[in-house]
């Protein structure tokens, strides 16, 4: 189902939703945080019939991201190191969130900080707004203090979700990191610490080099990988830490680009899934997919029923 074939407007009747830690999703697709921004999407389908909108990482104040050039391209993806710009929490909670929810989008709000006090200071905003579930970034690997620093250590980690958790009731998501060697240990350090559920994986660390100047092409260097290129690898992520922790509602992400690849991280055990970068080449990504998998989910009643009820098939 291309663009010129799908009516990105009409309004559509879901046949399979799931729920992640027990927030209704009307389909099991979702969009990847920092590959939405609701004023560019908005013009390319109805943004509120996702299974939920992930907001770009909101911090405290607003962040500026790193030097250009922040993009390159890679075989079947892409590297990136934007480095979590973004206008603030404030700008959001008056801006971008309102405006999704009263289009009527479940919305995820990823969270980004340099340190646990920026972590705290921006769920203590978020709190009593609007968002249906937290998304808490402890994985970009593009930022020079927090981020993926926090997430690559089990007491580090633990740390911070053991505070941030009494701060709010709302369901909080834990984004983890596949730039280290024991993921399960870091899963199993934010669950004991009150995570509700867990999505991954964030970028794996990677680089393109100019051989015209034998310099990288990114200005910060390294980016994060992502795209079609890592699939496998982050199929391979979700397998291992659903076997390891089978109550824990998990969200796979990782170079999803149609239903069928959707599908395998069901059948690997996840409760949902999120689109990112081939929303960056097909802005119609994310509802192409979540259409495709709804026709999917049709001929696996026994699949499409343990979503339903926030079971996974693993
Ligand atoms: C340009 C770009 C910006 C991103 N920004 C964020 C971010 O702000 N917060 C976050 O948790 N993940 C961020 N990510 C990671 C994605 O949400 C996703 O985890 C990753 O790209 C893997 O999925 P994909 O292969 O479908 O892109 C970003 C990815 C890209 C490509």
């Amino acid at each position: 189902m291309g663009i010129m074939s799908m009516n990105v407007y009409e309004p559509h009747e879901w046949k399979h939703g799931t729920k992640v830690a027990g927030v209704p999703w009307k389909n099991p697709v979702g969009t990847a945080s920092g590959t939405f921004q609701l004023a560019a999407c908005r013009w390319f389908y109805d943004v509120s019939q996702m299974g939920a909108i992930s907001t770009k990482g909101v911090s405290p104040v607003p962040w500026e991201g790193n030097p250009t050039p922040r993009t390159a391209e890679s075989p079947a993806g892409m590297v990136n190191a934007v480095g979590l710009q973004n206008p603030g929490v404030d700008h959001y909670l008056v801006d971008e969130l309102p405006k999704l929810k009263e289009l009527g989008a479940t919305v995820v709000t990823n969270v980004a900080g340099h340190s646990d006090d920026d972590y705290a200071e921006v769920v203590e905003k978020l709190a009593d707004s609007p968002a249906d579930m937290l998304e808490i970034n402890v994985s970009c690997p593009n930022v020079s203090h927090g981020g993926m620093s926090v997430g690559s250590d089990p007491k580090t980690l633990h740390r911070l979700i053991s505070r941030l958790r009494p701060i709010t009731d709302k369901p909080m998501v834990v984004k983890l990191s596949p730039n280290v060697t024991d993921i399960v240990s870091i899963a199993k350090a934010a669950v004991d610490a009150g995570a509700d559920a867990l999505s991954l994986i964030n970028t794996l660390v990677g680089m393109r080099i100019d051989i015209r100047t034998g310099e990288p092409i990114i200005a910060n260097r390294t980016g994060g990988v992502s795209g079609p290129a890592i699939f496998p690898i982050a199929l391979g992520f979700v397998w291992r830490v659903r076997q390891a922790l089978p109550d824990i509602p998990i969200i796979g992400i990782g170079g999803i680009d149609s239903g069928e690849k959707a599908l395998e991280y069901l059948y690997a055990g996840a409760n949902a899934v999120e689109v990112g970068a081939a929303a960056l080449y097909d802005p119609t990504a994310p509802l192409r997919i979540a259409r495709e998998l709804d026709d999917l989910l049709d001929s696996r009643p026994q699949l499409a029923a343990k979503l339903a009820q926030g079971q996974t098939w693993r």
